[in-house]
């Protein structure tokens, strides 16, 4: 049985991937039944879609605040919820706007959605735990090694308070996915020696900038285009797929990792702030298993969202075509997929945690961990260097502006002609123009 043994994760996990965490949860009493509190923190399409879900998984919970960056998103947010679920979400005084009005929503809950642009979800979940709050926390969880290393003390701290922390990466609590990699931890294709970690698909959103906005607040508008916001967009989108690799190495992280990237669709300045638009990254295992990743956001290209891994005895496709072939080929099993609505059952397994109907829910360490895997083959990419995953721990690089305010000056500003510098591998961080 090699380090990362799979037969004994399965048999200390009924839950299929949530880490169960010491003691009981000190709120479970006045829980069980009673009505629980809810804040949403990011107004945007998930943290819409996730009051949703919230208010489906249990008839029990009320929506009592609601915070956004922006004025016109948390209203706009407060206004739809209200007309859809007449009496479950009761936001008088409720409703907040600002960097920092993720507190004064959470001060009002039990329970912390939080649904914001990537780089701020660090913080709102320190203080989320710290405040004795469960919590939800969408990924990625951070952009940069201090914000994993801060996820990982939540993570300790919500343990410590028996709290439930539930994480965003949906597809662990899909029933189609959780099948197929339980069969994988099981042994059904021996041990684990390689995977290919797709994430293939077309360019995502870009927001223009609004008459009176600072710097600070069309880079937070338009957050999607910004390494220090969103974490690049392997670390936004491809993290999906990084988190099937930790999985199926039993949430064991990779010893090193290196890769080529490059932005070749994404050449107009500002509007695709400095994002990279291709990645291909290879993790390597002490043991010598290795991961292959590619990730792209092109348009007019092939397309597949996928993650395929090869074992000592066959190979498994986890997402579309799920199957198990043996070494010669021969399909061992075909999935026939069942309904399953990962968004809906990843909070109602959260309101079974809290409710102390099952134990206490903890995603902390593979939220971080995958995250981390996308922040150290961005940098990987972007550097042009081979890196450990114990550098990247310690690492203190971070693409963050000191403080969050909206006079504040981002990391990166455009130059006079309305630029940003661009990562180019091997040189480091320059302004430059590519025209096609
Ligand atoms: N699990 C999934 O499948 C899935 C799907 C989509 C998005 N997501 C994740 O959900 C998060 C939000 O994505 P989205 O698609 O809703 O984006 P979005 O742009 O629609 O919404 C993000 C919202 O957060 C707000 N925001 C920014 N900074 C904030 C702050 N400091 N405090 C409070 N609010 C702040 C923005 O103003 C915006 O309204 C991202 O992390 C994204 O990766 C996950």
């Amino acid at each position: 049985m090699s380090n990362f043994s799979r037969r004994n994760f399965l048999k200390t996990s009924a839950l299929g991937g949530a880490v169960l965490a010491a003691g009981l949860p000190k709120v479970h009493a006045a829980e069980t039944d009673g009505v629980l509190k809810v804040a949403l923190v990011g107004c945007g399409g998930r943290g819409r879609g996730a009051a949703v879900n919230t208010l489906n998984a249990d008839p029990n919970v009320k929506i009592v605040a609601i915070a956004d960056a922006f004025e016109a998103n948390a209203k706009g947010a407060a206004e739809g919820l209200q007309a859809q679920f007449e009496g479950r979400v009761d936001l008088k005084d409720g409703v907040f706007w600002g960097l920092d009005a993720y507190k004064q929503a959470i001060d009002k809950a039990d329970v912390a959605l939080l649904c914001e642009t990537p780089a701020f979800r660090a913080r709102s979940l320190r203080y989320a735990v710290e405040n004795d709050k469960h919590a939800f926390a969408e990924k990625p969880v951070a952009t940069d090694a201090p914000g994993i290393r801060s996820v990982l003390e939540s993570t300790e701290i919500a343990k410590k308070k028996g709290l439930t922390l539930v994480s965003g990466l949906c597809w662990r609590y899909d029933l189609n996915v959780k099948d197929m990699m339980e069969r994988i931890l099981d042994g059904a294709i021996g041990d684990v020696t390689s995977g290919r970690l797709t994430y293939l698909t077309s360019q995502l959103w870009k927001r223009p900038r609004q008459e009176g906005d600072t710097e600070m607040m069309y880079q937070v508008r338009n957050w999607y285009n910004y390494a220090w916001l969103s974490g690049d967009f392997n670390v936004e989108q491809h993290v999906h797929t990084l988190d099937k690799a930790l999985w199926a190495m039993n949430d064991a992280a990779p010893v090193s990792c290196y890769g080529l990237g490059a932005r070749m669709q994404r050449v107009e300045q500002p509007a695709n702030g400095d994002i990279y638009d291709s990645m291909a990254a290879v993790f390597e295992y002490g043991n010598g298993t290795t991961f292959y990743s590619l990730c792209r956001q092109q348009n007019g290209c092939w397309g597949e969202n996928n993650a395929h891994f090869a074992g000592t005895k066959g190979f498994a496709t986890v997402l579309g075509g799920a199957r198990i072939t043996d070494l010669d080929g021969k399909v061992v099993y075909q999935q026939k997929k069942v309904p399953s609505d990962m968004y809906t059952l990843e909070h109602v397994e959260m309101y079974k945690s809290i409710r102390g109907k099952i134990d206490t829910i903890n995603n902390g360490e593979y939220m971080a961990k995958s995250t981390m895997m996308g922040i150290m083959a961005r940098e990987a990419c972007y550097t042009g260097k081979r890196l450990t995953w114990e550098e990247m721990m310690k690492s203190d690089k971070s693409y963050a502006p000191s403080s969050y305010a909206w006079d504040g000056t981002p990391w990166n500003v455009q130059d006079e002609q309305g630029r940003y510098k661009i990562q180019v591998p091997g040189i480091g961080q320059v302004y430059h123009t590519v025209t096609r």
